[in-house]
């Protein structure tokens, strides 16, 4: 892979949680432009990403890939010039089978071509799904396109959408930048929501807690992918702000997968908050994980540069919960890398993240209410 295209978690957009193929050349201009324009680009989200159904149905005479003509009629590499020009960077999406998810040429037998296509349309980053591919082998696929595009070039940054039966978490590392560790994230805080087509998609607090443990094969440039992120889609604020700060948490990469056309304020809070930002590009590049769980209100933990931690307490209940948290009766250890916050030993000063307040230190018994389907987010520093 290319090395060091994303030392902190990538953010961005995609376009498939809610368009779907439904995907043309306005759409992506206008994104463009609403990113620039929302504050998102300047709080990090600098990819666009064009997920499936950006192609013609057919490979050309040559063997080709064609941008769909109709979506693209003034050409994809207009197009990428457009989103350049904006400062930001794209993506496009293939598959590593003869198909793609949704139908169309899949890259099998054809990746050096396609690499090819990739660097001279000058993309940024390219996600490989993983449909369509019996009688292959994930972490050959992978390496096959990981070679191609690095022979092609171009700095592209690599992001493997295998969903994690093939644990790419194991092999992937000198491949790509970030892989996918389930499958697709669905809009709804703790639901498994059967697809007629009989397979499953899942909301946020079971992705968070599909794998526990991974996050050890985490870290800058070979990032866990905990999924596009379904805020500003169909839930409520409150359970958007437990979404964003879990993928804050676990330092997923942060691509937002919502209609930035017609997004609300407190949808463009969530996402640009800077405090949570923070957490998720903090410099260490540590995967958070469920330190323990409190009258169902689940208890979160990351450390951060310079000793700091972060905490995020999320009630996952129906209803409101009160909790007093005495900091002195924990000691939290991070046994896959090594970290512990010893709450005798060291007075850490308390950040409300969400609220940007500063609430004392860890000498004080911490105690609120917390809503249902809420969170409160606390920065830990020395
Ligand atoms: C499956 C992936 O997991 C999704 O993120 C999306 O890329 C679709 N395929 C597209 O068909």
């Amino acid at each position: 892979k290319f090395e060091g295209l994303a030392l902190t978690p990538p953010m961005g957009w995609n376009s498939w949680n809610t368009f779907d193929t439904r995907i043309d050349e306005k759409l992506v201009k206008e994104i463009a432009n609403d990113l620039v324009d929302s504050g998102m680009a300047a709080a990090g989200y600098n990819y666009i990403v064009l997920d499936d159904g950006w192609m013609t149905r057919e490979r050309d005479a040559n063997g080709n890939l064609v941008p769909d003509p109709a979506k693209f009629p003034t050409g994809m590499k207009a197009l990428i010039e457009y989103v350049h020009s904006k400062g930001l960077k794209f993506g496009l999406y293939n598959c590593a089978g003869t198909k793609t998810c949704a139908g169309y040429p899949g890259t099998r037998g054809y990746e050096y071509q396609d690499a090819r296509f990739y660097a001279a349309l000058e993309i940024d980053f390219l996600k490989y799904d993983w449909c369509n591919t019996q009688g292959i082998t994930a972490k050959e696929a992978y390496t096959t396109m990981s070679n191609a595009l690095k022979k092609a070039g171009r700095p592209i940054l690599f992001s493997i959408c295998e969903w994690g039966d093939n644990q790419p978490w194991e092999w992937a590392e000198p491949l790509g930048n970030m892989w996918r560790i389930s499958g697709d994230i669905y809009p709804c805080f703790d639901c498994e929501h059967k697809h007629p087509e009989n397979w499953s998609s899942w909301g946020f607090m079971k992705i968070a807690d599909m794998r526990k443990d991974i996050r050890k094969y985490s870290g800058p440039d070979h990032w866990n992918d905990f999924d596009m992120m379904e805020v500003g889609n169909e839930m409520n604020d409150t359970e958007d702000k437990a979404h964003f700060s879990l993928w804050c948490m676990l330092a997923s990469p942060l691509f937002s997968g919502n209609d930035l056309r017609k997004m609300s304020k407190e949808t463009v809070a969530i996402l640009t908050n800077k405090n949570l930002i923070a957490i998720n590009q903090d410099k260490l590049g540590i995967q958070g994980f469920k330190y323990t769980v409190l009258e169902g209100v689940e208890v979160w933990v990351k450390p951060l540069a310079d000793g700091n931690w972060a905490v995020t307490f999320l009630n996952r209940t129906e209803s409101t919960q009160k909790i007093a948290f005495d900091w002195k009766k924990h000691t939290i250890k991070d046994l896959d890398f090594g970290y512990e916050a010893n709450f005798i030993k060291q007075v850490f000063k308390v950040t409300d993240l969400w609220k940007n307040k500063s609430i004392g230190t860890t000498e004080k018994v911490f105690k609120t209410e917390i809503a249902s389907h809420d969170v409160v987010t606390l920065k830990l520093s020395l």
